[in-house]
């Protein structure tokens, strides 16, 4: 974000890629990967892909992590080495630690936790390729895979990103128009009641853009949501579950 540069983004109404300004990049969902997770899903969008696995809900370890009230609930978000050009450091840094940090919040608000206290639920993304929009990627995987692992939820959760680019407000943005672009706002809704549950911004938006970006991204979440539920429709309809 923010890199000067002389590379036009947007010519002839049309981006980098071909895309028109509120369109989405090809996403393809699949729930039920992992045979030793009790659930799971992998997610492609443009670019990124991540696999997200759910366990729980378990014993929580450490034990002073657990609650009488609620399940203890962990995400760990995490970059394989090899999933962006120039080789990622294995281990959590503050970006993935933000990123988790703020996704557990998120994901704790659709998940029933306070049905299962003194336990822990533990959600682990890997992204092994990225793209741009990894965390919205992951997240919305991670609903998935919790879906999949038969835990009750208030609703699912959809993630999108949507940002300025050459003055203009676009959806969902690219490796190139993250890197050049004038600003990024991931955010995730709940798609049934649209309560936004996490709201990050990268960049600068006026009042109308940042209003211009948040409707895109609740109007993409509907397809997005969509996407969600198809893969959990086809996952159960193999006869799905676990033996
Ligand atoms: O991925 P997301 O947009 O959620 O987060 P970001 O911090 O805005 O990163 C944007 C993109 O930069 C990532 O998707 C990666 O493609 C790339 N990146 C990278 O190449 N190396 C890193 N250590 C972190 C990010």
């Amino acid at each position: 974000m923010g890199m000067k540069s002389d590379l036009k983004l947007i010519k002839n109404g049309k981006r980098l890629d071909g895309r028109k300004p509120d369109e989405l990049r090809p996403i393809t969902i699949k729930a039920g990967v992992l045979d030793n997770a009790n659930g799971s899903a992998y997610l492609e969008w443009g670019g990124n892909k991540v696999i997200a696995g759910v366990y729980g809900p378990r014993e929580c370890l450490p034990r002073h992590r657990s609650s009488p009230y609620k399940a203890y609930l962990t995400y760990r978000y995490n970059m394989a080495p090899f999933s962006v050009d120039d080789r990622k450091r294995p281990g959590p840094d503050r970006r993935s630690t933000e990123i988790s940090k703020i996704s557990a919040e998120a994901l704790e608000r659709v998940i029933e936790v306070e049905k299962f206290p003194n336990t822990m639920i533990n959600v682990f993304v890997e992204v092994l390729q990225a793209d741009a929009g990894t965390r919205c990627a992951a997240l919305t995987a991670a609903a998935v895979a919790a879906a999949d692992a038969g835990l009750p939820m208030r609703d699912l959760i959809v993630s999108c990103a949507a940002g300025k680019i050459d003055d203009t407000v676009v959806l969902d943005l690219g490796k190139k128009e993250d890197n050049f672009g004038q600003a990024d706002v991931p955010i995730a809704i709940l798609p049934h009641s649209e309560e936004i549950v996490l709201l990050q911004m990268d960049g600068d938006l006026t009042k109308e853009e940042f209003k211009e970006a948040i409707d895109m991204s609740v109007k993409a979440a509907k397809q997005i949501y969509e996407l969600q539920k198809k893969a959990l429709t086809e996952r159960f309809k193999k006869g799905g579950g676990k033996e």
